[in-house]
């Protein structure tokens, strides 16, 4: 049955909320003295930005580059899981791929220091809010919010998991121009999959035939990873899945909200790379 009590749902550590079913203090400590290495592959994103999509894209692109099929048993979330994932990630081959909801400030020193490429991807605020708002509400094992208004609230702010979306846009807008750090849109990619391909293979050194990377974009449209989704992502597979669209927004916002969201949106990014690539 579904819990709403969300005071249970979180902890805070260094200011910002995690979920207690996917976090531990243990594993934020044992994560300082995690060793990364300069060719470890970073995907960092906000929840519900499209980590999945990005993941699963890079892992399609290091199949064909080195000829065989990269699964990893374990979740990758750099900062989710037991404080022992790091010791069995000092056994995986090289180069190892995580995803990471962190704020470039939380990201361990040897990942700043390594300048292991990080691919950082934004979707705008509001699908961002929509599809987190869903994600709560049809998951059975994490709480649900109340209503989509008491979500809204709660998310303006930053009473979520990874804290507030802005914190973390404001904070990562600093490095985008990074020689080691590259930002794709999700609405980009949305719009044209293909070019987006391209350009995240590009970006890790990876040469793809035209042909391979058409037959990529074939297997990763969202009709094609829902379809799969139980066999890729398990149990939680078809909520990752959702809908997979640019506007969605619409049903839900009402009028005030998406004033108050330009504004603080203006108040945090205008005029910044983000704030002027963003698209909704
Ligand atoms: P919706 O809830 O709006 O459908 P994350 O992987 O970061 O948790 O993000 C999940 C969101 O990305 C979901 O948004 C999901 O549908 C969307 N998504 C995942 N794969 C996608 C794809 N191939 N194309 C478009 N959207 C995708």
């Amino acid at each position: 049955s579904k819990e709403t009590a969300l005071s249970h749902l979180f902890f805070t550590y260094q200011q910002i909320p995690y979920p207690v079913t996917m976090c531990a203090l243990e594993t934020f400590k044992a994560l300082d003295a995690f060793e990364a290495r300069s060719d470890d592959i970073v995907l960092a994103s906000y929840p519900k930005c499209g980590s999945n999509w990005i993941l699963h894209i890079v892992r399609e692109l290091l199949s064909v580059v080195s000829e065989k099929k990269y699964e990893y048993s374990e979740f990758p979330v750099l900062e989710c899981g037991d404080s022992e994932k790091y010791q069995r990630m000092k056994l995986f081959p090289s180069p190892r791929i995580m995803t990471t909801h962190l704020h470039y400030d939380k990201l361990p020193g040897s990942i700043i220091k390594s300048k292991a490429k990080i691919l950082v991807i934004f979707r705008n605020p509001k699908d961002t809010a929509v599809s987190f708002f869903h994600f709560h509400n049809d998951v059975p094992d994490i709480p649900s919010y109340g209503s989509w208004d008491d979500f809204f609230k709660h998310f303006m702010k930053g009473q979520v998991s990874w804290g507030s979306y802005f914190d973390f846009a404001i904070n990562w807008n600093k490095h985008l121009d990074d020689a080691n750090i590259k930002f794709i849109l999700y609405e980009d990619l949305k719009e044209n999959l293909a070019t987006g391909i391209k350009q995240i293979a590009e970006f890790l050194g990876f040469c793809l035939t035209g042909e391979q990377i058409q037959a990529i974009s074939a297997q990763s449209t969202f009709q094609a990873m829902q379809a799969k989704s139980q066999e890729t992502h398990g149990a939680v597979g078809p909520f990752l899945f959702r809908k997979g669209e640019v506007g969605d927004w619409k049903n839900l916002f009402r009028e005030t909200q998406s004033q108050e969201m330009d504004e603080k949106f203006k108040t945090c990014l205008a005029g910044t790379p983000l704030g002027t690539k963003l698209k909704y």
